[in-house]
């Protein structure tokens, strides 16, 4: 580490509490001419800039004039993989899977290949400002072994595995039940908690995996226990059909997973739109996750998110892109979806909602919420500075916005990477 204490001045804003539970005037901490201090890659204090700079007149300034100074965002379900075949038009899960996404995922056999998306996908996400992501790779290890290493080179935190399938998809893109369990621990062991790196074994979702292979995968779960486990869950009426004809013995998709060793904390469950009571209490019960990913479910015709309902019910749910069958990188675009699915089934988001679900709600939903997702002493330095009049149209409505929420909604329906004056990763400045 260098010895050099950096000092951001804007405004800040943080989350005490989740909104969700709380009014989001006590849940959230809003300082208008703040400052956070930055020490070895970790925020060491925040507040009011005039206190600030008085205790650190050392301290190298950046100042941000009224730049919002955030958590980096944080998404929490995307495959890097379909970087390249984002935004194809016009197909239902099944055969966007078939025409789309499994020929893009092919080529990342070639490590060259993986590594050259990896950086592009980073990059992207980056500019974005997003500083975390879970990523699916595809059954490849080269594919694993070049996102960690893109991540690594960055110093961003990260967590991502192999995607796991043994039926159901083409040539070139089936692994085994053995090999499966073998390359899953191989990488584990290589790159869980190395950096900011961590692993989630990744059975890709029911349909391309036998249960054997859930089964194996589930057994190497309860032997690491503390690394994450993501798949999909309920995304689509025909998936839930062709889960049923594949399972008949299942009660339902949760089942699927569940009697394999899949179901736990520190299980991410994408999408989990069409769900059975039965599903809820269980998800519930063991404080797992549920991601939603709502410019995927409208892109790819799925459904509306119970976001309200699921909340009141007290489940762990982040925020998540799901690129490439979301259609964007920005979490900015993906909170305006999570807004218009929320009106859609008359339960609007309020701002401090939405920004609290792409910061800090996601690292819960990653288990990673000691150490990114907010603005506080001790957290890893993952920050981003954010223009809240980045285009002519947002400018003339922030302009008259009574408060900070009115100025920040008007990014969040409207702003892009535009809106991402600077990244911050790790304490240092990325781009
Ligand atoms: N279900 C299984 N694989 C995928 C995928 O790559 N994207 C989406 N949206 N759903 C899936
Ligand atoms: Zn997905």
């Amino acid at each position: 580490w260098s010895n050099i204490v950096d000092l951001l001045l804007g405004q800040v804003l943080s989350f005490k509490s989740n909104p969700f539970e709380h009014p989001f005037e006590e849940a959230a901490r809003h300082i208008f001419k703040g400052a956070i201090v930055i020490e070895n890659g970790k925020i060491a204090a925040v507040g009011d800039a005039a206190d600030l700079l008085k205790t650190h007149p050392t301290a190298r300034v950046t100042d941000y004039g009224e730049r919002l100074l955030t958590a980096g965002f944080v998404d929490a379900h995307v495959h890097y993989p379909q970087t390249a075949i984002i935004a194809s038009w016009g197909k239902r899960l099944i055969d966007w899977l078939n025409t789309y996404t499994f020929p893009e995922e092919t080529r990342f056999f070639d490590a060259e290949y993986a590594q050259e998306i990896s950086n592009r996908y980073l990059d992207l996400v980056l500019a974005n400002g997003t500083t975390t992501v879970a990523s699916y790779c595809t059954i490849h290890p080269e594919s694993v072994n070049a996102i960690f290493t893109a991540a690594a080179e960055r110093d961003m935190r990260i967590v991502a595995g192999k995607t796991c399938m043994d039926r159901n998809a083409p040539d070139g893109l089936r692994d085994t039940v053995q090999s499966a369990y073998d390359d899953s621990k191989a990488l584990l062991e290589k790159w869980h908690g190395v950096g900011r790196a961590g692993y989630a074994i990744t059975p890709r979702f029911s349909p391309t995996s036998t249960p054997e292979q859930l089964q194996a995968l589930g057994a190497l779960w309860a032997e690491y226990p503390d690394v994450l486990m993501q798949t999909h869950l309920s995304e689509q009426v025909d998936e839930i059909e062709w889960v049923k004809s594949l399972s008949p013995d299942a009660r339902d998709y949760l089942d699927t997973y569940e009697s394999c060793g899949l179901l736990g904390k520190g299980g991410l469950y994408g999408h989990a739109i069409y769900l059975t009571d039965r599903e809820k209490d269980r998800l519930k019960e063991v404080d797992a996750s549920l991601i939603h990913c709502p410019t995927s479910n409208t892109f790819i015709g799925s459904g509306l998110f119970d976001m309200a309902g699921l909340m009141a019910d007290g489940h762990r749910i982040g925020l998540a892109t799901d690129t490439g069958g979301g259609s964007n990188f920005s979490m900015l675009r993906t909170m305006a979806a999570a807004y218009e699915v929320g009106q859609l089934r008359g339960t609007p988001l309020h701002a401090a909602q939405l920004y609290w679900l792409a910061t800090q709600g996601a690292a819960r939903a990653l288990h990673l919420d000691d150490k990114i997702g907010n603005i506080s002493v001790g957290m890893e330095a993952d920050i981003i500075a954010l223009n809240m009049s980045s285009t002519p149209a947002i400018a003339q409505r922030t302009q008259h916005a009574e408060d900070i929420w009115e100025a920040l909604f008007a990014t969040i329906m409207m702003g892009d990477d535009r809106a991402i004056d600077a990244t911050w990763v790790g304490g240092k400045l990325l781009c």
